[in-house]
């Protein structure tokens, strides 16, 4: 079972061979012209990925939903599902961004106008300083508890899932609250909402996630069968990204903030955090002449995979030459601190005229 609510990182061949998730790497050269999270195996699972690349081969309409729980600050790790949006964005999808601050009350206990803050003030401010124009018409940013349209959908879903089902997928039991037994039934009702006559009709849509958010896949890919007589609806399509590990070695967690560069970081202090980060380097420079650096357990690498945008060439030729050890740690670090503080002085001068406009995102 996966809990998308607990904190347990998940195993990614796990997903692939236990739960049915296929390896992105065999339809990366059906792709047209794949984005740098495809290509650097980032994206590395999918559930009917094929039906997408129908539509867009097709020149069809395709939807894509991804949602977020505004429970506290973004940081670095959350960048990808943006860039992934404005990928999907420059191919024609219509995208639908769900702010979950039902499931946040349901599952995090947090108040409504809370949710609402955190969502204008961090998700919406950094989505549109990412690079995500919100105000384009075919994307479309919502509160769940302001749309009625998705929370009618969800009752009418409820109505053909019980709680033995729920209890298998979840682990629900009899001390859980009521309004989180819902919290999943309103997520498959973001998803499959965009595919209703009022919303255009059915459609392809896909769902970018993590792998934590597979339990809700399967229960949406289940609903959409039960209702495709009364709705038409197409099964859903998901991908399932992996997510940069945290400074310190492990997860990369807003509530351990060692371990995280948060997108409201100043400048400064995320070339310090980088500077500060864990390596794949030797002990000593003779050593690491002679043996090379280990990018796989190195962070800056890592940090540059994730987010150095672009061709691939730079990047390998990083790898290569940290391996055959004539590339040194501090150099490296150098040119990353220097990249990631760039990137962050671009990015708090965005955020700034960001935040004037990210309230009007939910009100328009
Ligand atoms: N449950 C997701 C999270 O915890 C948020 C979410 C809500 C979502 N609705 C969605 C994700 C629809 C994908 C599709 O972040
Ligand atoms: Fe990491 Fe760069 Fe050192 Fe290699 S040279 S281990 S990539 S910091």
């Amino acid at each position: 079972m996966i809990d998308p609510w607990g904190s347990a990182s998940l195993e990614y061949q796990e997903l692939i061979e236990k739960f049915g998730v296929k390896p992105f790497s065999e339809i990366l050269d059906d792709v047209p012209d794949p984005s740098w999270l495809m290509r650097r195996g980032i994206v590395f699972g999918h559930r009917d990925y094929e039906r997408i690349l129908e539509a867009v081969r097709k020149g069809e309409d395709f939807a894509v939903v991804t949602g977020m729980m505004p429970s506290g600050k973004m940081h670095i790790g959350h960048k990808m599902i943006v860039d992934q949006l404005r990928w999907y964005d420059s191919i024609g999808a219509e995208i639908f961004i769900p702010i979950a601050d039902m499931e946040a009350y349901s599952a995090r206990g947090i108040d409504f106008e809370t949710s609402r803050r955190i969502a204008v003030e961090e998700y919406i401010a950094n989505y549109i300083a990412l690079g995500l124009d919100l105000s384009k018409k075919n994307i479309h940013v919502y509160l769940q508890s302001e749309n009625l349209m998705v929370e009618d959908l969800a009752y009418i879903l409820a109505g053909k899932v019980n709680f033995n089902e729920l209890r298998a997928i979840y682990g629900f039991t009899g001390s859980t609250s009521m309004a989180h037994m819902y919290a999943p039934i309103i997520q498959v009702s973001d998803i499959l909402h965009p595919q209703l006559e009022e919303m255009g009709g059915p459609r392809p849509t896909l769902v970018p996630v993590g792998p934590d958010q597979d339990p809700h896949i399967r229960l949406t890919r289940d609903m959409a069968a039960r209702f495709r007589e009364k709705f038409g609806f197409i099964q859903p399509s998901s991908t399932y990204h992996r997510f940069m590990r945290g400074l310190t070695g492990g997860k990369m967690s807003s509530s351990k903030p060692k371990s995280a560069i948060f997108l409201s970081d100043t400048p400064e202090e995320a070339e310090a955090k980088i500077r500060n980060a864990k390596t794949g380097g030797r002990e000593t420079l003779k050593e690491q002449r002679e043996l090379g650096g280990v990018p796989e357990d190195c962070i800056i690498y890592e940090t540059l995979l994730y987010h150095m945008s672009g061709r691939d060439d730079d990047l390998e030729e990083i790898y290569d030459s940290c391996r055959n050890g004539t590339l040194m740690c501090g150099e490296c670090k150098n040119n990353t601190a220097e990249f990631v503080r760039k990137f962050f002085e671009e990015l708090s001068e965005k955020r700034e005229k960001a935040l004037r406009v990210a309230e009007g995102v939910l009100e328009g």
